[in-house]
């Protein structure tokens, strides 16, 4: 009988985590994917569903799992800020109970241990180029800190365990990664410009557009991890894997304009609280140890981002062309009591109904996720989400009452009542 490695990947449903799994099966592993489907998405791994080297488990990470593997990858978190900042406090227990949960598998079975660290620990960087060795410049108080402090204190545990029980342990530091299957509308700027790009909407540049990112393409990341985990136990991170050819915002705005022929227009806002200036890892390490560099150019991976992404509009218009009316299912499209009840009563009766949901908000990326993570999918599956920003939201008679159903709605312009 060929005894197969068998690895757990917590997160595995999620972006990075499904091109995981399909590398390691690719591999030889026996794969088993634990996910709780926060943000990840069946669809992301349904090619692999009845291999005979996958297996899919529901589990939330904040709860111990017990199962027997050689190794574990623990990617298991929400990565974009809309999604983590949507329920902090769950995030920072994924982030730490779920290294606590993960670290104690590893410890029982004598398990190798990966762990996605992000170049968040790293904040908002004073310096350009980031090396390992650098402490970081976080906010401990601000709203992204339940994810940048979540991961450092996931560090430090990965770090005590290492030390306390000899545990081997892994851990890499994640720079901006993109390619297919990132969410149609995270907020995460790569997928948010092709989006904004495709549907020839404005492209929302925060800021001046002169902060810099470095963007890495998800194979090459991938092929990171791969070559960490097999690497002596000596090297035990924190291991930077990024891109770092950096460019600035607008000019990655500008190449998603030129790559997809759109005609969108630029459009600034005001920048978000703590987003970092600067954003470039230091990959010597990760160079000279793993003989490990990026190798997919921005264009060539942009364009096959750019191919998944217009690919799932046109299956999603296909499908919403297919549904007929739109039923409006809330239309506050604001967080907490709102959401909560949209999520108790309304979603159980999208799935089963015939029309797309409508949302009005006031606040265009906050109202599509909300309402995605409510319905446990990404928004556009189901949700057609109509805009009308500004303080009028207020006004009564300019809501459609829950339940109504609307003729197709002009892009970000008021829902029509049929005639
Ligand atoms: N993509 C990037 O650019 C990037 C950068 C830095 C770090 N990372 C890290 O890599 C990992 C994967 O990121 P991603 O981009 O694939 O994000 P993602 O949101 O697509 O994937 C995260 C996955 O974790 C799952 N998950 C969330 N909370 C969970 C819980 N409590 N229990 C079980 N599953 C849970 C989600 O459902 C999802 O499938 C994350 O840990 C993230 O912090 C990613």
């Amino acid at each position: 009988m060929m005894l197969r490695k068998r690895v757990l990947v917590t997160g595995g449903a999620g972006f990075l985590g499904s091109h995981l799994c399909e590398r390691l099966i690719a591999e030889g592993c026996d794969v088993l994917c634990a996910d709780n489907f926060f943000t990840g998405t069946k669809d992301n791994i349904s090619h692999l569903v009845g291999h005979p080297q996958f297996e899919l488990l529901r589990h939330d990470v904040t709860f111990p799992l017990y199962v027997e593997v050689d190794e574990i990858y623990n990617l298991a978190c929400p990565a974009s800020p809309i999604h983590y900042q949507h329920d902090p406090v769950q995030t920072t227990k994924t982030s730490v109970h779920g290294a606590i949960n993960m670290l104690g598998l590893a410890k029982r079975l004598n398990a190798k241990i990966f762990q996605a660290s992000t170049s968040e620990v790293y904040g908002d960087p004073q310096i350009d180029l980031q090396a390992e060795s650098y402490r970081g410049n976080v906010n401990p108080i601000g709203l992204r800190a339940c994810y940048d402090e979540g991961k450092r204190c996931a560090e430090t545990l990965f770090f005590d365990y290492h030390r306390q029980h000899r545990l081997r342990i892994r851990v890499a530091r994640i720079f901006n990664t993109y390619g297919p299957r990132m969410h149609p509308n995270d907020g995460r700027v790569v997928s948010n410009f092709i989006v904004q790009a495709l549907k020839g909407e404005p492209i929302t540049i925060f800021g001046d557009g002169s902060q810099t990112r470095a963007f890495c393409y998800v194979d090459d990341l991938i092929e990171g991890f791969i070559r960490l985990m097999e690497a002596p136990d000596a090297l035990t991170g924190p291991v930077n894997l990024g891109n770092p050819v950096t460019f600035t915002i607008a000019e990655l705005a500008e190449k998603v304009i030129e790559l997809t022929g759109s005609r969108s227009r630029l459009e600034y806002r005001a920048l978000p609280a703590d987003d970092p200036r600067q954003r470039r890892p230091d990959i010597k390490l990760a160079r000279r140890e793993l003989g490990w560099q990026p190798t997919v150019p921005l264009e060539e991976g942009l364009k096959r981002t750019i191919a998944f992404f217009d690919d799932l509009l046109r299956t999603l218009s296909k499908a919403r062309r297919s549904t007929g009316a739109a039923r409006v299912v809330g239309n506050n499209g604001l967080a907490g009591d709102g959401l909560d009840r949209l999520q108790a009563e309304k979603a159980p009766r999208l799935r089963r109904g015939r029309g797309a949901a409508v949302v009005l908000a006031a606040e265009r990326g906050d109202s599509r996720h909300q309402l995605g993570v409510a319905l446990g999918q990404p928004a556009p599956l189901e949700v057609d989400v109509v805009l009308k920003p500004g303080a009028d939201m207020t006004a009564a008679g300019e809501r459609p009452a829950i339940g109504d159903e609307l003729a197709p709605a002009g892009r970000g312009g008021r829902p029509g009542r049929p005639g």
